[in-house]
């Protein structure tokens, strides 16, 4: 049987999952691919360090180079994520033509372009399966799976960390800093969390979605990002009696008329009785409106050693078969097209709202601020307000009829000028998946 040499770079979190997932079933990945795909070197920073896996000493080195340079490693997986080192990992890699695989959507959404033009240049192909949603195979479905539709819309639980943080504040009352710990020694958090919590993750993760579906690299710079930081147990209260579950949730939807996509991250409120309400802890979930299949969904574990891990020899046993054969995928990773749409500016963008506004029940407050909303001709929905003294501070609910971003930001602006309120406006916005 063929044998396929890797050489893999980063021997942390992923890396170690790749290598212990090899050991079990690597038979079975040869058995089915006909080629047995053998871990050659790894690259890491401390060889003493303790891994997750078992690796011998033999296997490790410190210098990246001597793996991708390395004339018998045929295929390179960069699994140390960041910026810079790892662009130049891939960069010499593709251009020696060895194929690369990646799950660093970090660098694929700042670097993204560059990258798969370097691919196609050098004629080795650039593998991302695990760069979004872990175990869940949302690339390959959207690259092979849709190739023959357009997407209307898509709505991604796409970060572990946050989904796990949100459902152990809700479930279990957990609080923001002990949930963020929790997630980090679980392994699924980013090196910095703030990458994950600040919505930042998630972002990229949309953005290399939204760039698939439509065919233009998006930058990540317009892509509207808030995280979960403001999110609290009062809000997710509040929105539970109304019937929703907060979620932060990546929306990319393309309107019937108009070339603009919008491609956004935000905490989001979810009808309860819809099922990405039910996704909890460190799932994913992904909903793909295509204008031929109709609504798909999928859900999976979206962080972690083994579920990350499997995603990666997805890729590894498409690039050993590309290597097996000496030809390219039929649907290349990466293929530009339709390149005159661009992303939607967030005031531009449509939704419904939750608006919280904390303020003194007196006579004539909520009069104010319903005049604030119409002379913007947003209209209310409903409002929620507790049963409080006179006089007393109490948190007033709204929620909001559909309208332009623009439109309610400026509203609350307006409101928040006024001496109406304890402390600033709370907004989400509600996602109904229409
Ligand atoms: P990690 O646990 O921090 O592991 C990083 C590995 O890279 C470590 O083994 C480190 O060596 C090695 N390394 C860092 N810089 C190096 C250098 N210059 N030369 C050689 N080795 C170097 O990170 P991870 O969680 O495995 O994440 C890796 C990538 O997968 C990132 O792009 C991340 O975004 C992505 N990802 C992670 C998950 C997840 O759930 N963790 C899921 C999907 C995608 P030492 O071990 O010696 O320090
Ligand atoms: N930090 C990421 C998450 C890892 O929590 O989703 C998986 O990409």
């Amino acid at each position: 049987m063929q044998q396929v040499n890797l050489g893999i770079i980063g021997g942390g979190t992923v890396g170690s999952g790749v290598y212990e997932a090899l050991q079990h079933n690597g038979s079975l990945l040869a058995s089915r691919i006909g080629a047995k795909v053998v871990v050659h070197r790894i690259a890491v920073r401390d060889p003493k360090k303790k891994r997750a896996a078992q690796i011998p000493r033999s296997l490790l080195t410190t210098d990246w180079r001597e793996v991708v340079f390395d004339p018998q490693v045929q295929l390179v997986a960069e699994l140390i994520g960041g910026t810079t080192t790892a662009r130049e990992v891939i960069l010499a890699a593709l251009k020696s033509g060895k194929p690369v695989v990646t799950a660093n959507k970090a660098l694929l959404s700042a670097h993204g372009e560059e990258l798969f033009a370097a691919a196609r240049k050098y004629g080795a192909n650039l593998h991302y399966e695990a760069s979004v949603c872990g175990g869940i195979p949302i690339i390959k479905s959207l690259r092979e799976g849709f190739v023959g539709n357009r997407i209307n819309a898509l709505y991604g639980i796409v970060n572990g960390t946050c989904n796990f943080i949100l459902s152990r504040m809700k479930l279990q009352g957990v609080d923001f800093a002990a949930a963020v710990a929790e997630a980090q020694r679980m392994g699924y958090a980013e090196t910095p969390p703030d990458l994950d919590v600040d919505g930042h993750d998630a972002a990229h993760k949309i953005g290399i979605l939204a760039s698939l579906a439509h065919g233009f690299w998006i930058n990540p710079k317009k892509i509207y990002t808030e995280g979960i930081r403001h999110v609290t147990p009062l809000d997710m209260k509040l929105a539970g009696q109304l019937g929703y579950t907060i979620k932060l949730l990546g929306i990319i939807k393309k309107p019937a008329h108009g070339s603009c996509v919008q491609v956004t991250v935000y905490p989001a409120l979810v009808p309860n009785g819809h099922v990405m309400a039910s996704v909890n802890d460190a799932y994913n979930a992904v909903l793909v409106r295509g204008d031929v299949v109709g609504d798909t969904l999928f859900y999976g574990q979206g962080a972690g050693k083994d579920a990350t891990a499997s995603a990666v020899l997805s890729d590894v046993a498409d690039a050993a078969l590309d290597l097996k054969f000496a030809n390219k995928h039929r649907v290349p990773p990466f293929v530009p097209h339709e390149c005159d749409s661009s992303v939607a500016p967030i005031a531009g963008v449509f939704s419904e709202y939750f608006v919280r506004l904390d303020v003194l029940d007196k006579p004539g407050v909520l009069a104010r601020i319903t005049s604030v909303f119409a002379r913007n001709n947003i209209g209310i929905s409903h409002v929620l307000q507790p049963r409080g003294r006179e006089g007393e501070i109490i948190p007033l609910v709204l929620m909001l009829h559909r309208a332009p971003n623009g439109a309610v930001t400026r509203a609350l602006k307006q409101i928040a000028d006024q001496p109406l309120l304890k402390g600033k406006p709370v907004m989400f916005r509600v996602e109904n998946f229409q």
